[in-house]
């Protein structure tokens, strides 16, 4: 085993001999693109990844190394990648041209919705959950007449100023250039602590929805039980305060209708992003009529007028690919695959606690339905505890795996997703490079050292 010190050097040696392309690409890319990716997070440390091409679980970089891919680009490719349905589905509309108004395929999607998702009376499309989360917030807030918006500690909802708040534990914006004005009608509360909520909505009347990620996934996929759900519904509904469900990770994932018809409570408004559109630009607002009415033309005379547009709002691809991804979550739920998709990740989790027990190293991972994260931690397991947890050891961690052609997170995110492509030899390539990776570095001493 290499120890401590030496463990940190001989990972980065390793994806250093392994990655030459990608070194040079991103010397090259640093020059044009902004940081040298298009996105915070595809960049790590000592230098991204650049990837050629993906086919069901697996991608290739462009230095021709293989991986088993279980970041499905932070989670849009639920079916695995180029999914034949998908791609047919995609080629059969090419003759529409990318962008035309008004297309069929609209209602088409929406209907396919409405079949699916329980909140779904009305439905809206756009290009991406940030696109969706701000109509969201504007209908209710329309809707309801009043500006607050009530949003968990933890729970990331897409890139507008107004939510880059609380992501962690603090109070602070994430990132500079958020003006605190922006935020100024968010108030941040403590997920799970139903007295907390209950409280706020008894004390504040300017109160237009409550906003929830049901998974609470950026802040450690901690999660929400079907009874902190449905007492969440009732006190919102008792208080006569719109519930939104932010189900841009959830959505189609944990089951076709997402977490709404998982534990079976139903939300006044929802979004939706990622597997909707198994990869293509696809997202959603839905919501009920009397709700979604305020984006309506035709609504009653003096009632409240939302204006929502996009230019990309029709895109032919992604319209396409989501009529037909939503038929393929139909057919892969009545087939009994969501529960064999849950049963690998829960096999993933199990094994991955087994490895890391077996070496000594302190690890917590959190699982639901297909997403797994990860923690090298022996605190008490918590969204405060873990929030501020250094952040290297599970980096190298990662990093080490990508040296074993297993791309279980990228780095700097954390996130870990099974796609319906995955099969049990994946899962059992996984656990088996992961088993590599702890005899060969000392994972225990970098833990400790990193002072976790
Ligand atoms: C819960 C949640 N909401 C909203 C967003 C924003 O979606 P997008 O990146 O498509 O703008 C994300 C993105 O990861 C998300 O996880």
């Amino acid at each position: 085993m290499v120890h401590s010190g030496e463990s940190r050097d001989a990972i980065l040696r390793a994806y250093r001999e392994r990655t030459p392309r990608s070194a040079a690409l991103y010397s090259t890319a640093r020059d044009v693109l902004a940081g040298g990716t298009t996105g915070n997070l595809r960049h790590f440390a000592p230098y991204p990844l650049y990837f050629k091409t993906g086919l069901g679980s697996r991608m290739t970089d462009i230095d021709g190394n293989h991986y088993i891919d279980c970041f499905l680009c932070n989670g849009p490719l639920l079916p695995g990648h180029r999914h034949a349905r998908i791609e047919q589905a995609v080629r059969e509309h090419a003759g529409v041209g990318p962008l035309v108004p008004n297309p069929e395929l609209a209602v088409q999607a929406a209907q396919a919705m409405q079949r699916v998702v329980p909140c779904a009376e009305r439905v809206r499309f756009l290009n991406s959950g940030t696109e969706a989360v701000m109509t969201a917030v504007r209908v209710a807030r329309a809707h309801s007449g009043k500006p607050a918006i009530v949003k968990f500690f933890g729970h990331y909802h897409g890139q507008d100023d107004q939510f880059l708040v609380g992501l962690d534990a603090s109070r602070a914006p994430f990132g500079a250039g958020v003006p605190s004005d922006a935020y100024a009608n968010i108030r941040l509360l403590r997920h799970g602590d139903i007295a907390a909520l209950e409280e706020t909505l008894e004390r504040h009347h300017d109160i237009a929805a409550v906003m929830l990620d049901p998974a609470m996934h950026s802040g450690g996929l901690w999660g929400s039980s079907r009874e902190y759900l449905a007492a969440v519904r009732e006190i919102t509904a008792r208080y006569g305060v719109l519930l939104v469900f932010d189900e841009v990770i959830t959505g189609f994932r944990l089951a076709p209708g997402g977490a709404q018809q998982l534990y079976g409570v139903t939300p006044d408004i929802a979004t939706f992003a990622k597997a909707i559109g198994a990869g293509e630009k696809l997202a959603a607002v839905a919501g009920r009529e009397a709700v979604m009415r305020v984006l309506d033309p035709e609504r009653p005379a003096g009632t409240p007028f939302v204006f929502q547009s996009g230019t990309g709002n029709d895109g032919t691809s992604a319209l396409a690919a989501g009529v037909a991804a939503i038929a393929l979550y139909e057919d892969l739920y009545r087939a009994g695959e969501y529960a064999l998709l849950a049963a690998r990740a829960q096999c993933l989790a199990d094994g991955l606690r087994s490895a890391f027990a077996a070496r000594g190293v302190p690890f917590h991972a959190n699982q639901i339905g297909p997403m797994l994260q990860l923690f090298l931690s022996g605190a008490a397991p918590g969204f405060e505890a873990f929030a501020n947890l250094p952040a290297e050891p599970l980096q190298l961690f990662y990093l080490a795996l990508i040296n074993e052609g297993v791309l279980l997170s990228l780095p700097t995110s954390n996130h870990i997703y099974l796609s319906f492509a995955h099969t049990d030899a994946d899962i059992a390539r996984v656990l088996d490079r992961t088993a590599h990776v702890l005899g060969r570095y000392d994972f225990a001493q970098i833990v400790r050292e990193a002072g976790s």
